[in-house]
């Protein structure tokens, strides 16, 4: 079976490779073509553990090649994912479905009259396949194609193993042939049991948004209850133990923090509401859930200002891990983004290190000093925040922490420090709900 993927962005590349790696024939296309040019090289733009060497490993076996021209990969296609970004709208929050319809009229503009599966694996509100099969019969009648949509849970960190040993696999179709291609696809998957959940095209585009506006509001739950725990004197870590072990519950995602960013759930739960307003069928659980994480991720600097003593003026402050979470380097909506410039306009003087995310956080982060480890960083600092519980962070002792300090203040919004150890050693130590 041969398979086109367009987009080349987290979903499309891990998806494109990772199909493969079960042995199919695979074309992933993007517009950017200096971005094709690096993938031909084996040259993946992303920070993702594994995704280079299976990159490069399909590309030398043959099965998997990149290029810039749709109309040429599709000529010996079978499937055809699209799998391009649908950001939130500036005006509404909506989510921009621009490239996934144009998309869809590019496939359309470039068919023969030979049978297409086209599948849908961005995330895109209910009724966008619909809207996608309209497209293609309004541009080209001749197109003998059925739509499917096949969401995609990759977790950035961890997208490989995600896409390879998933809890499920949602494919939403309308006729037999569509189904039967599709569980051809993840044979793969099925034999290892992992269930083909089947559904309508509809129910499986709200499925994707359920489940990421789901796990939002477990992290703000979680987040609000680490809250009263410091108030009431209970610990945070073992509420979520407690509550986790109840099965009904799951012991999954009830980490407390600062709150959560990323590319998909701030997206995500801002067009659920909106799908759910469009219907008048208003979601107000996840919209507090938006609002709570917005003010939380802000909320972050006040704390740390207060451990300071009320002003961080001329402090010198080391921040370690500015990603939005570990073994990433993307800093889409990464609560260092809301938290940091607070901190430097309130006359910080901030060092700061990430493992892979510095070059993006440059960007985005002005009047930081970055540093090349995270020794340098503490290095005479008043202070340190941790922001992103990368593993290296875990390593760092008490006894490292007062060699390089000249301050004994310590702000963990993971969690990353030992509780016991930071107050034996003398450190005026704030973590989340303890
Ligand atoms: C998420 C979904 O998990 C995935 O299924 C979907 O396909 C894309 O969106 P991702 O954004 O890569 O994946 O990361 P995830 O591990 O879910 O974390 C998202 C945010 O929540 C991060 O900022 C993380 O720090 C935060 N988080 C997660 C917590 O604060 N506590 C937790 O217990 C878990």
């Amino acid at each position: 079976m041969n398979i086109v993927v367009i987009g080349t962005g987290y979903v499309g590349l891990v998806s494109g490779t990772c199909f493969a790696e079960f042995g199919f024939n695979v074309t992933c296309v993007d517009k950017i073509a200096e971005k094709i040019t690096k993938l031909q090289q084996g040259i993946v733009p992303i920070y993702e553990p594994a995704l280079d060497d299976m990159v490069k490993r399909n590309i030398a076996d043959g099965r998997l090649s990149f290029s810039c021209d749709l109309k040429d990969a599709l000529k010996n296609s079978d499937v055809v994912f699209i799998a391009v970004g649908t950001p939130t709208k500036k005006d509404d929050g909506c989510a921009d479905l621009q490239y996934v319809y144009a998309s869809a009229k590019e496939i359309a503009l470039s068919l023969d009259d030979r049978y297409r599966l086209i599948v849908v694996k961005s995330t895109v509100p209910v009724g966008t396949g619909r809207k996608v099969a309209q497209i293609i019969k309004v541009n080209n009648e001749k197109a003998n194609f059925d739509m499917a949509s096949n969401p995609e849970f990759l977790r950035e960190g961890s997208a490989i193993e995600d896409f390879m040993y998933p809890d499920r696999v949602v494919i939403g179709t309308d006729t037999e042939k569509a189904q039967k291609i599709m569980a051809k696809l993840y044979e793969p998957l099925s034999k290892d049991n992992v269930p083909l959940l089947f559904t309508e095209i509809e129910t499986s585009e709200l499925i994707k948004y359920t489940a990421n506006a789901f796990l939002a509001m477990k992290i703000t739950f979680i987040n609000e209850i680490s809250d009263l725990c410091e108030k009431c004197g209970a610990n945070i870590r073992d509420v979520a133990k407690g509550i986790g072990l109840d099965s009904r519950i799951g012991s999954k995602f009830l980490q407390a923090g600062p709150g959560y960013g990323g590319s998909c759930f701030p997206k995500d739960t801002l067009a659920l509401i909106q799908i759910g307003k469009e219907y008048s069928s208003p979601i107000r659980s996840i919209e507090t859930v938006v609002s709570i994480n917005e003010k939380r991720k802000k909320d972050m600097a006040y704390r740390i200002i207060d451990a300071l003593g009320g002003s961080v003026e001329g402090k010198d402050i080391a921040v370690l891990g500015v990603t939005f979470k570990p073994n990433t380097d993307d800093m889409r909506e990464a609560p260092a983004l809301d938290i940091l410039p607070i901190l430097t306009k309130a006359g910080a003087k901030l060092k700061a290190y990430d493992p892979k995310g510095m070059d993006e956080a440059a960007k985005l982060l002005k009047d930081i000093e970055w540093t090349a480890s995270s020794s340098e960083a503490l290095k005479d600092a008043d202070a340190l925040v941790i922001l992103t519980e990368w593993e290296e962070f875990y390593k760092i002792t008490p006894t490292d922490l007062k060699k390089l300090m000249k301050g004994k203040t310590i702000i963990d919004l993971r969690n990353v420090m030992d509780l016991k150890a930071m107050k034996d050693e003398g450190f005026t130590y704030s973590c989340i709900g303890c």
